[in-house]
Formats: structure tokens, sequence, C-alpha cells
């Protein structure tokens, strides 16, 4: 299949390249001319586990180009939209600029019998929008909803291989055409048994942002349980661990800490609030801003700790923090915890040196005024506290006998629950975490 890909951010890049993967002919059209210029050259404009050898092949093949001319996608006749969708400054709505400007964009090239498929995250009723503009400029041509559940540091398995994958559309014959050409879009995953859900345009779009919600409010559950547990002397890990055991709970998104950021669901939740208070059902979704304030808590609930481990004042204190990125195995630092947290003790007087094996460049540009340092070693240096915020695979692995070495105070706050309380405290740490004695 020829196949165009309008956006190449975390999204797009990666499911160009991996459509490239699946035997089809790809563009990508994007409007910054950088991120062009480097996948033109196969370098992975950010952080993604799999992307750069992807990104080589599909090279290598002559079946993947990228352009920021949108007529580069004239001969394509399937053509994804992966544009973002920011939470709009000072609002909780999502910002749909990029969605209209990239359909806009694609409209005067298209055929009939084209089909487009939208894959980013919109507030429902956006895609019967588009829908009525293309039947506008080309009626031969067709929407399908198709969300995209990609995680960060997971991408591009996530995209060859989905949990499942949802078409949303308007029912008719020429809508069923459509239909089996993303079919032979996706032939590899269809043919391995991949779960497919057919859905009218409202639900397809619903699916996701309810599943973000859903995911959002796991974590938030176990972090306000984690309130709970400082304030009784539980543990919250044993705590998940027990009532994951109930398959109809499962233990998976119970992992306690300083809670959930990223470039989706934060934002995702709160434009989700505010589009269920532009349909008058803003009631259904008032529990998403518990959820939220649980989110945010856990947060200030950090800098407290750490006031708290230093004697009660910060100010002054050398604190180094481990981890920028919101999540590992990823540069992103959109709405990042770590970050959030680090900023804080800053303001409030601490000097802080953050460390992270991928995301300082980006987090410098975002916080210019915090301290970097490329290795643990050098972050940790003369700490009086040390503050383990995303949970690095590198950083679990730390030996605590070898870290006591660097610093001027043996303290710890393990703000992810990723850490060996009982190997901390036998080398002289004293240890704290969230929602554990
Ligand atoms: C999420 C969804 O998982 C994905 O399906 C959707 O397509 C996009 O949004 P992502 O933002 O990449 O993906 O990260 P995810 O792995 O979901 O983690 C989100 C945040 O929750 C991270 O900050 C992570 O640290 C935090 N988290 C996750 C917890 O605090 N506890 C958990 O148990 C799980």
């Amino acid at each position: 299949m020829r196949i165009s890909v309008f956006g190449c951010g975390y999204l797009g890049a990666v499911h160009a390249a991996c459509m490239t993967r699946l035997g089809h002919e790809v563009v990508g059209i994007d409007v910054l001319p950088e991120q062009v210029a480097a996948l033109e050259r196969g370098e992975a404009p950010f952080f993604e586990p799999g992307l750069p050898d992807l990104l080589l092949e599909g090279k290598a093949s002559g079946r993947l180009t990228f352009s920021t001319d949108p007529a580069a996608a004239a001969e394509a006749t399937v053509h994804f939209l992966c544009v973002g969708t920011p939470q709009k400054r000072g609002e909780n709505a999502a910002d749909l600029t990029y969605v209209r400007a990239a359909l806009e964009a694609l409209l005067p090239l298209l055929k009939a019998g084209d089909v487009v498929v939208g894959k980013s995250t919109v507030p429902v009723g956006t895609a019967e929008e588009l829908a009525e503009r293309i039947r506008e400029v080309q009626p031969d041509a067709e929407l399908i909803w198709n969300p995209e559940f990609l995680r960060e540091g997971f991408a591009v398995k996530d995209t060859l291989h989905p949990d499942r994958l949802v078409y949303g559309f308007a029912e008719s014959p020429a809508a069923r055409e459509a239909v089996a050409k993303l079919d032979e879009v996706y032939a590899v995953a269809l043919g391995e048994g991949t779960p497919k859900i057919e859905a009218d345009l409202a639900t397809a779009q619903l699916v996701k942002v309810a599943a973000n919600s859903f995911l959002a409010t796991k974590i938030s559950f176990i972090n306000a349980m984690a309130e709970l547990c400082e304030a009784t002397g539980a543990d919250v890990t044993l705590l998940a661990d027990a009532i994951g055991h109930d398959a109809r709970i499962g233990r998976k998104f119970l992992n306690a800490g300083v809670g959930f950021g990223g470039g989706c669901l934060p934002k995702d939740i709160r434009a989700f609030m505010a589009r269920a208070g532009e349909l008058g059902v803003d009631q259904a979704l008032t529990f998403l801003r518990e959820v939220d304030s649980i989110n945010m808590r856990r947060r200030v609930r950090m800098v407290d700790l750490a006031r708290e481990v230093s004697g009660g004042s910060i100010v002054g204190r050398q604190v180094a923090v481990l981890g920028a990125a919101f999540k590992p195995d990823s540069d992103d630092v959109r709405d990042s915890p770590a970050l959030s947290v680090a900023a804080q003790m800053q303001l409030q007087g601490a000097r802080v040196t953050v460390t992270d094996p991928k995301a300082i460049d980006n987090a410098a540009k975002k916080w210019p005024e915090l301290n970097f340092a490329d290795t643990v070693e050098d972050a940790v240096r003369d700490a009086d506290v040390v503050l383990l915020l995303t949970e690095w695979p590198e950083y679990v692995a730390l030996d605590p006998v070898e870290l006591a070495t660097h610093v001027r105070e043996r303290r710890i706050i393990d703000g992810r629950n990723c850490l060996d309380p009982v190997a901390w405290r036998a080398a002289g740490w004293h240890y704290r975490a969230l929602g554990r004695p």
C-alpha cells in the first residue's frame, strides 16, 4: 500500500517507520524542517527503543521518505493523521489546530477511493467535523477513526503488535471498501489474531480517552491508598500485590509513587473533562478532577517528605534528583513529575542537581534554572538528600554501598517504590518512600 503519515512526532514517526517494516511504501509529512531532515537522514529525533533501526531499515529499502511538502502525499491512498492535540494554554481543552491544519493540507490531494485514518487523540465529535469537511471537498474519500494506544518506550512493539485495532466509521458500501484497505495495511497484525473492533465514530474516539482515563484512575487509586498507608504505617506495595492477585483488579498500573505524567494521561483526562462539560454531562467525569488532584498531591508530598527528611528545611540543601523523563525508556519530559518536583524544590531554596540517562537535553531546554549532571556520581556528589523519581533500570540497580561514598548524608527518598529498603538501610541509608513505612 502507498501510505502517507501527517505528523512525525512520537506517534507519527514510529507509525511511519513501522508501516514500512510491514512492507508498505510510506511518506511522512511534518511542518518542522529539522524533524524532517533528521528523519530523512534515518535519525530518530527522540529516544525510542527500536526506532533508529527501523528508520535505517526503511531508508535502505527506499520505501520510507519524509517531507515538509504535503504534495509528497499525492500518490498515497491511505493517509494517517498523527499530529498532536496538546492542552490549550491556560485551559483544559485540547488544541485541535494541528489536526485541522493537517486535514486542510491533505484535502486538495485527496482522490476518489482514498482513506483518511484518524489516529490523533481528539475530543469526541472531532471526527464527525473532519468527515464533514472531507465530504465537502472529496465526497468519494472516506474517514476511519483508528485510535492509537502506543506507550512510549514500547512504541515500536505496540504499533507492530497492537492489543487491539479499533475502526470507527459511518456504515456504507464506500466505508466497507475503506475498511478493506485499512485491513490490508494491518494485514500482518490481523493475521496474528489481533482483535478488531468495528464501531461508530463516537465510540472509536471515546475508546481512547476512556482507556487513558481508566489507567490514570488506577494509578491515582493506588496513590490515594498510599496516602492512607502513610497515615497508618501500612505498606502500599504489599497492598498492591495483595489486591492485584484478584484477577478482576490485576497488579498492572498499581505502582504507587510520584504519579503519572507525560504527553498523554494528564492532558487527555483534562480534555475529556472539558469535552464532557461542553456536552452537558460534566458530572459524569467529576471523578477525574479527583484523579488529577490525587496525582498532583503526590508531587507536593514528595517535596514535603524531602523537607522532613532534611530536618525541617530544604533551604540551601544539596538535593540530587535521579530521573528527569516522565518514565523510563523515554527522553520525554512533558509534564514530568520528576522535573516538577525538582523545580519546586529549587524554587523553595534547595540546590538541585538532576541527572537522567536520556532526557537531560530536553529537560535543560525546559527548565534552564536547574543544574544538570551527566552521571549519577556527579549528581549525588555532596548531596544532603537523594530523590529517585524515574525508575530507570540503572537507578534501580544502584549499589547503596558505592553510592554512599559520594554523598554528604545517606538519605534517599524512593519516589517510585522501586528500591529494596532492606538493602539500603543495611548500607546505612535513611530510606523513605511514598506509601511505605
Ligand atoms: C499512555 C498509555 O499507556 C497509552 O496506552 C496511550 O496511548 C498514551 O498514554 P505513556 O504516556 O507512554 O502511555 O505512558 P504510561 O506507560 O501509560 O505511563 C504514564 C505515566 O504513569 C508515567 O508517568 C508512569 O510513570 C506513570 N505510572 C504508570 C505510574 O505512576 N504507576 C503505574 O503503575 C504505571
